[in-house]
């Protein structure tokens, strides 16, 4: 091995010519400067500061000159590396910037712009309302009954009671249906769900506790509180030694459900064919609770200065109806009620007009959320 050549003059080292270094590093920082990615700057970073870079084999190069001449030149070197080293820090943090700057503008997202997405349905307002009504009574232990909405004049009135000639029968409440040979059919569109009464007591032996929510039909022009399509849910108890009391607790357990812990109910004395005793049911009015009786100067709309409020029908279950179900009456004894569920849907909603819940528009039944 040669010993160091010491008349080695670094000057003569092309690449380590103070004019040389520097020309290298305004190469690099001109390079660095210049470039606008940081993909760029990658590629100037191999080329400047990488083992192959020109500054990179110019330090290579030191090791070659005499000891009194590395300080010198590794100081150009050194330096030259150094000012490369921390331009290429700062462009990338420059570069990184807009990078992250660019890519908050592209991929912001605009919670104004109205959105495609196929919006997810909601069942309508008298669906939930039914199904709370039902499962107040199904909590208490009732099962859910069914049955057509097309239904035999029979079980829509003669099984329950209604003489030929009652006039719920004739053309002015009832929808008839035209046999397809153009005359009578013996068929209806059920004017109430009290024909699943009978359905109901056919189906099952007592004890029967069940409740039938469904769709009711009657030649109602519709205005702000009828329609010719409704809701009712039926109820009906038969076992033995029932009594109108139980109808009584039954009917406030509802009540209270519903509307309200400490609403009161009662009683007005009323006729139905199928019931014996029968009864219209009020519940105290959960907005003026009575206060806009007489009293002029603060009229209740809820109720109508009423205090009260009707929300259907009950009774104790005719022996008739019994009988001709099939039921022993010396053994068996029943209550019956009806309840409308559109009523219950305005007074629990404050729903006031009876063409929101049929016209279909769902600013109406979005308000009521997406239960489902
Ligand atoms: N079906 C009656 C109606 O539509 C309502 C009703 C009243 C049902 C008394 C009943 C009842 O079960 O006991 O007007």
């Amino acid at each position: 091995m040669s010993a160091p050549n010491s008349s080695y003059d670094p000057v003569e080292v092309t690449p380590l010519q103070p004019d040389e270094v520097a020309r290298m590093r305004e190469e690099a920082l001109a390079a660095i400067a210049a470039a606008d990615s940081l993909e760029k700057l990658k590629e100037v970073r191999i080329a400047h500061a990488g083992d192959r870079s020109p500054l990179a084999l110019a330090n290579r190069e030191i090791g070659a000159l005499p000891p009194s001449a590395r300080a010198e030149a590794g100081k150009r070197v050194g330096g030259a590396r150094r000012d490369v080293a921390e331009a290429l820090k700062e462009r990338q943090t420059v570069l990184e910037e807009e990078r992250d700057n660019r890519v908050l503008v592209e991929e912001a997202v605009d919670v104004t712009l109205p959105w495609d997405r196929v919006p997810r349905g909601a069942r309508h307002p008298l669906t939930t309302v039914a199904e709370r009504m039902t499962d107040i009574f199904v909590g208490m232990g009732f099962e859910v009954a069914e049955g057509p909405e097309t239904e035999a004049e029979w079980f829509n009135f003669d099984a329950l009671n209604f003489l030929p000639d009652h006039p719920a029968r004739t053309m002015q409440d009832t929808f008839f249906l035209e046999a397809p040979s153009g005359g009578e059919s013996g068929l209806v569109l059920r004017t109430h769900t009290s024909p699943v009464q009978i359905r109901a007591l056919l189906d099952r032996e007592p004890p029967v506790y069940v409740v039938a929510p469904g769709k009711t039909f009657r030649t109602d022009e519709l205005d702000a509180t009828h329609s010719p399509v409704f809701h009712q849910l039926e109820g009906l108890v038969v076992d033995e030694g029932i009594t109108m009391a139980h109808l009584r607790g039954a009917i406030d357990a509802f009540v209270h459900g519903m509307f309200g812990a400490d609403l009161r109910t009662r009683f007005r004395p009323s006729y139905f064919p199928f019931t014996e005793p029968s009864a219209e049911v009020d519940m105290e009015c959960f907005v003026c609770r009575g206060a806009s009786v007489g009293d002029p100067d603060a009229p209740c709309r809820t109720c109508g200065s009423e205090g009260w409020i009707e929300i259907g029908g009950c009774g104790v279950v005719n022996p008739r109806v019994l009988t001709a179900a099939g039921v022993d009456t010396g053994r068996y004894s029943g209550w019956a009620f009806g309840l409308g569920v559109e009523r219950t849907l305005m007074f629990a909603h404050g729903v006031e007009d009876m063409h929101d819940m049929v016209e279909g528009d769902i600013r109406f039944t979005s308000a009521f959320g997406m239960e489902i």
